[in-house]
């Protein structure tokens, strides 16, 4: 797609997730801060929905997943057990110019050079000081060629607990988690004792993390706090192809379910890997308003780096006896890894749709209904009290079931416009021909079909629908 194209399909989505109260700027009152957001009503309202479908798939139908909710503080040891201390870097490069900051490695990947976690900086300037001499080296934003060399960036943001006169102490220090997989391991001995699970099985949970990333405006697809879902699946090595191979197919299936096309996603193979793991494949999805191809969810095989590298650091043995083979091993562990807010923007950026009508675009968010922040709106035609009275009986009984709205400001054309641009599956008119014939009119969002239904059959109309 022609950079343009996805400039303009970025502004669409990130001005209708403003106007229509899905998607802030934080603090905007103070000027912002970058790359991170709030969720409004319908933010919240899909992104809870995108959450519950994931529950439902990954711990919800399942005999051998359980759920967790593990705190965002963890003892500061956990990470320099787990590698994030010291080595959870990435390499900055500033533009002394309009004082845009890139990734060194992603400026690189444009010149076919490609770097992973254990390049030395040294190395990196090396190639970039190459290009520099070529004259190749521009600033992405400004054009300018006056880059600073690539310095270590840590990704980890620091906060501190105890009284305020330690503040400044180094022991006080604690990291906002960066991954929330952190708190699975960390559990597992517990969930293994108190829910006496046997292997294989997996631990689940969905929770804030925090990466002080550095960031080019992709709207909530990179941020610095953002909440991840993830699963990690213990086991014996002798099950990991096997396993792995059943999670690959159960993750793609998910996407489809929830109408994501076939071809808008992907398979990447890492060909790099870090030293412990043995496979890892990111599912990838094709964002209009990105361009192109981006990383969605990663699947890894991460060996028993984890509970090894725990079990070394506490002095607690981690590792598993099985009964019946009468062995003892730490599990192997792979997992699923996918951030929510990404997950709001493949879907919006899948959803987002304008549509000609008669000489009008019609901007329409074309959600799978499951997804849907608002299921029904409730639309009397006309402000007087004998319409609105049915109007809220009937909303009364459908949000028992449904979230649904009721609005009754505006032409019912602009309400309906609204409604089509935050994605609602059905809209129902109350009119003057209710009074008579005691039925309404149902507006079907993608097809803008409409069909009277009697006010009693309403609700069981809308399970059909819906559920
Ligand atoms: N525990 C493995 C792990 O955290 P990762 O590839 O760093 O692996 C997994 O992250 C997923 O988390 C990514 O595929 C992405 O969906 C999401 N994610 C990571 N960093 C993110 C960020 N800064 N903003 C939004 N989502 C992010």
């Amino acid at each position: 797609m022609a950079n343009e194209n996805k400039q303009e399909m970025m502004e669409k989505i990130a001005s209708l997730c403003k106007r229509r109260g899905f998607v802030y700027p934080s603090s905007e009152i103070y000027g912002g801060m970058q790359a991170i957001y709030d969720y409004g009503h319908y933010g919240i309202l899909l992104k809870n929905n995108i959450r519950d479908a994931w529950w439902r798939a990954m711990v919800q139908l399942r005999d051998d997943v359980v759920g967790l909710d593990s705190a965002i503080f963890m003892h500061p040891t956990t990470w320099v057990a787990s590698g994030h201390v010291g080595g959870f870097n990435d390499p900055q490069v500033d533009c002394k110019k309009c004082k845009s900051r890139f990734r060194a490695d992603h400026l690189l990947e444009e010149f076919g050079v490609i770097i992973d976690d254990k390049t030395p900086i040294e190395e990196l300037n090396k190639n970039l000081d190459k290009l520099r001499d070529e004259k190749k080296l521009k600033c992405p934003n400004c054009g300018s060629t006056d880059l600073t060399p690539a310095k270590v960036f840590s990704l980890m943001v620091k906060s501190n607990i105890g009284s305020p006169t330690d503040e400044l102490k180094e022991e006080n220090v604690v990291y906002l988690r960066p991954e929330t997989c952190g708190g699975i391991y960390l559990e597992y001995k517990n969930t293994v004792d108190s829910l006496h699970k046997k292997l294989p099985f997996g631990i689940a949970q969905v929770g804030k993390a925090f990466r002080n990333e550095i960031v080019a405006r992709q709207f909530i697809f990179r941020t610095r706090e953002f909440e991840q879902m993830e699963m990690q699946y213990f086991l014996h090595p002798d099950m990991m192809k096997d396993r792995y191979g059943h999670w690959k197919v159960e993750r793609w299936k998910w996407y489809l379910e929830y109408g994501i096309a076939e071809d808008k996603i992907r398979w990447y193979k890492h060909e790099k890997l870090a030293h412990y793991a043995s496979e890892a494949f990111d599912i990838e999805y094709d964002f209009k308003a990105l361009g192109g191809f981006k990383e969605i969810e990663g699947i890894h095989a991460r060996g028993d780096w984890d509970l090894s590298q725990h079990s070394k650091f506490s002095g607690v043995d981690l590792s598993y006896f099985d009964q019946e083979k009468n062995e003892k091993f730490i599990p192997h562990i792979m997992e699923t890894s996918v951030g929510l807010g990404r997950l709001v923007f493949m879907f919006l950026d899948q959803a987002y749709t304008e549509e000609m009508v008669g000489e009008e675009t019609r901007v329409v968010l074309k959600l799978d209904k499951r997804l849907a922040p608002v299921k029904v709106a409730i639309l009397p035609l006309s402000k007087k009290e004998e319409l609105t009275g049915p109007a809220k009986e009937i909303w009364n009984t459908l949000k028992q079931n449904f979230m649904a709205e009721y609005d009754e400001t505006q032409s019912i054309g602009k309400r309906y416009r609204r409604q089509d641009e935050i994605g609602a599956p059905y809209c129902v008119t109350v009119d003057f021909e209710t009074l008579n014939d005691q039925a309404v009119t149902v507006r079907d969002r993608d097809t803008m079909a409409q069909e009277r239904i009697k006010i009693s059959e309403l609700e069981d109309y809308f399970k059909g629908k819906l559920n």
